[in-house]
């Protein structure tokens, strides 16, 4: 099926209400893709956070829960995801091949799993003083790469990765291996030296082969977030009609 320009934007519900929640499921709904529910939403307000999302959007579900356990629990858990029936899910790569396998066997096949290899928040210091061998250290793309082999081999749908190391998993594993990319601030964006540190923009991350684009704040917190997603929507139409 061709993919328009609207099914690479998955909109973080980066809040604390089901309330606030809702009112940009039902602004957004026909502009996004997929809505992420993270955390903080998930743990105030449980599956009913899906609940609402099927009810107001035909919109994809992924739900960002970054599982980091024993095999046996991430298993169970990810049978649960699976009965919820979510589109996508988040794991951490950072525990063990095991782990992501039985992932992947918890999520039946219903749900897909992606990796997340490395959060943005770690740089080479972090990387050292927790341990990690000189040559991630050094240059920590290698640990990304790393650890996108070991989603890859566990049998994962994809990765999370910033919109620089894209054209390298592509390679390396294919273009059915799902590259989501966080990070995406469009040239026009209101959201200014935040916390995201390595950026692209949403034509950049669609011509680099990002299958997926997280983008939250340029979105939420534009005067006209549904005018804004649009403005999105039209970047990454004219990047996918680039040669
Ligand atoms: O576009 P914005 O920075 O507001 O998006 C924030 C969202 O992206 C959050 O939901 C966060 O969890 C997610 N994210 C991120 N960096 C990563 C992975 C995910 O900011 N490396």
């Amino acid at each position: 099926m061709h993919k328009h320009g609207k099914d690479y934007i998955v909109f973080p519900l980066d809040f604390s209400s089901l309330k606030e929640a809702k009112a940009y499921v039902k602004l957004l709904d026909g502009w996004v893709g997929m809505f992420k529910i993270g955390l903080e939403l998930f743990i105030d307000q449980g599956p009913s956070v899906v609940r609402m999302i099927r009810k107001h959007s035909g919109a994809k579900i992924f739900l960002d829960l970054k599982l980091h356990d024993i095999s046996a629990t991430v298993h169970r858990a990810m049978a649960r995801v699976a009965d919820l029936g979510v589109d996508l899910v988040t794991v951490h790569c950072s525990s063990s091949a095991a782990m992501l396998e039985r992932a992947v066997e918890g999520a039946k096949g219903d749900t897909r799993v992606l990796g997340v290899t490395l959060l943005t928040d770690n740089d080479r210091e972090t990387l050292e003083a927790a341990g990690f061998k000189d040559r991630f250290v050094q240059d920590p793309r290698l640990l990304v790469l790393h650890r996108a082999r070991m989603a890859y081999e566990a049998g994962c749908s994809g990765v999370v990765c910033s919109g620089r190391e894209v054209q390298q998993i592509k390679q390396q594993f294919g273009r059915d291996f799902l590259a989501v990319t966080p990070g995406i601030r469009p040239a026009w964006s209101l959201v200014e030296q935040d916390d995201q540190k390595r950026i692209t923009t949403p034509g950049q991350a669609v011509a680099l082969g990002s299958d997926l684009i997280v983008i939250g704040r340029p979105i939420r917190d534009a005067q006209d977030p549904a005018g804004a997603a649009q403005t999105v929507i039209q970047e990454i139409e004219v990047a996918l009609r680039q040669p």
